[in-house]
């Protein structure tokens, strides 16, 4: 059996890896006014600490990872504050547009984009298409609600067939912003929430949660072991016993 050693303390097996790990990147504002700076301080923290785990995600052969960026509710926060996760989005296509044929990175992301500008979704579809290649996925959930997600599914399917009078669990899976992608294995939540926030409502049916209190900024490779050995550890049953 293969195994992955760091410490003595924290052994992942690499042979019963989650396929697919999400992330809410938490406490960035925590973070940033701990040290007297803008909040923004903290998101932009928060995009290196993405990038850092976005890599190890690949490196250690997980296929699929979603981070929550943004939610449908965030539109709340000053515009300032919006601006800048907007920008750092921006910054890290143009970065990711250089490096995703090296690195094989497969980039998607989830929710409603026609809220966004129409620079930023030009990008996103252009970096979505060029990249459709590869499959291992990096989910970009921005402007992101799991109950707008639903709705949205419900939606495109009835376009699809008008006067359908039911659907099935496979019909709305398929027309999730994740269709074709399985459902996230392990959610981790850092910066001692723990709360859902709307988050991938469908897809979490049987998605182990790990809360940590480190805020995200601070988040390392080490405590991704940390969550991936808790998950290790637990026993899955899906319903059964
Ligand atoms: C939640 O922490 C974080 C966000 C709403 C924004 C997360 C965005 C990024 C890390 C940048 C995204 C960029 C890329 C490249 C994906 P919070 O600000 O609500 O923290 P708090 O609870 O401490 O206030």
């Amino acid at each position: 059996m293969a195994f992955f050693r760091r410490k003595q303390t924290e052994t992942i097996d690499l042979t019963a890896l989650p396929q697919h790990i999400a992330i809410i990147m938490d406490g960035n504002g925590r973070w940033a006014k701990r040290r007297g700076m803008p909040r923004k301080y903290g998101h932009s923290q928060g995009a290196k600490v993405f990038r850092r785990i976005a890599t190890y995600c690949k490196e250690l052969g997980i296929k699929h990872f979603t981070a929550y960026a943004f939610s449908t509710e965030n539109w709340k926060r000053p515009q300032d504050e919006i601006d800048s996760i907007m920008k750092l989005l921006d910054e890290y296509l143009d970065t990711a547009e250089k490096e995703f044929e090296q690195d094989e990175i497969r980039l998607t992301f989830l929710g409603d984009r026609t809220r966004l500008s129409e620079e930023l979704q030009a990008k996103m579809n252009d970096i979505e298409r060029r990249s459709s290649r590869f499959d291992n996925y990096c989910n970009i959930a921005i402007n992101y609600g799991g109950r707008d997600e639903i709705l949205h599914a419900v939606n495109s399917y009835l376009a699809e067939h008008p006067g359908a009078e039911h659907m099935t669990e496979s019909d709305l899976s398929a027309h999730l912003y994740t269709a074709g992608q399985p459902d996230p294995d392990l959610i981790i939540r850092p910066s001692g929430e723990q709360r859902l926030s709307n988050f991938l409502l469908w897809q979490a049916a049987y998605a182990e949660f790990y809360y940590s209190d480190i805020l995200w900024p601070d988040f390392t490779e080490r405590d991704l072991d940390r969550a991936i050995l808790a998950y290790q550890q637990r026993n899955r049953r899906f319903g059964g016993v």
